[in-house]
């Protein structure tokens, strides 16, 4: 099939961006997005123009490292699903496509598509570990944790800091990442001796980031390809009283 690309080129944070326009021939249904840019990148050397740059690693929808905003939407139009999963059978031939990068300003625009996500290690450089000494891995038996628990922990774990629920929310909040991360912890007993400065901390570090406060929009839910669930935006603002009555 063949496409039309419009999409954000911008040398830096400090300069302003606008959008390209770009034609792409013969594109497999079976490539993957990345793939389609591939070829498009491919093209753009053999011409001697710049290549577009953008973040990719595992593409295999681990590593969150895909952020591109494709078509009004953050990792495109399938649910629960990062850009790098996302193939060209969702698209047909003639199609216009917009690609943009995350906007906020937490996530500075670094080049083209690819945005400086370090304030989201700073969120977790501030709380989300567990530094007390647990000695060597123990037998799982040894720590019993009821299954509900354990469940509800391993669905936080999940998120893979990719940072479209930020992308997505009008207020630029990481209440969705960083909910997820301190209840992860919060629900084992190996958080449980940091509980208090962890979600303390983690709360500080996020508001000095520059990211909003959450609205209850749902945005974020909506379009986090792990499927992170907003009820853990209650448990943190939960654990954020709790830290705050526990002296
Ligand atoms: S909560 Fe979901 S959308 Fe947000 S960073 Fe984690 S995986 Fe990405
Ligand atoms: S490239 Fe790793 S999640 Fe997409």
């Amino acid at each position: 099939m063949n496409l039309t690309l419009k999409v954000w080129k911008q040398k830096n944070s400090a300069t302003q961006g606008s959008f390209e326009t770009y034609q792409v021939k013969n594109i497999s249904s079976e490539m993957s997005f990345l793939e389609m840019f591939d070829v498009l990148n491919e093209q753009l050397i053999e011409e001697d123009k710049d290549p577009i740059a953008f973040d990719h690693d595992c593409r295999e929808g681990i590593c969150g490292m895909c952020s591109m905003y494709i078509d009004g939407r953050p990792h495109g139009p399938w649910s629960q699903n990062t850009t790098c999963q996302l193939h060209m059978r969702a698209y047909k031939d003639g199609d216009t496509i917009v690609v943009e990068p995350w906007r906020a300003n937490a996530f500075p625009v670094l080049k083209d598509l690819i945005v400086d996500r370090q304030a989201f290690d700073r969120i977790i450089q501030a709380g989300g570990y567990i530094s007390v000494n647990t000695g060597n891995a123990q037998d799982a038996n040894n720590l019993p944790i009821e299954k509900a628990k354990a469940d509800e922990a391993f669905a936080s774990a999940a998120c893979i800091g990719c940072g479209a629920c930020v992308a997505a929310c009008k207020n630029s909040s990481a209440m969705l990442f960083t909910s997820a991360k301190v209840t992860q912890l919060s629900l084992l007993p190996q958080g449980e001796p940091e509980r208090k400065s962890r979600v303390l901390d983690m709360i500080t570090q996020m508001d000095k980031e520059g990211f909003g406060a959450c609205t209850n929009t749902g945005a974020c839910e909506a379009v986090c390809p792990k499927g992170i669930s907003i009820s853990n935006i209650a448990r943190l603002n939960k654990e954020y009283i709790r830290a705050g009555l526990i002296v």
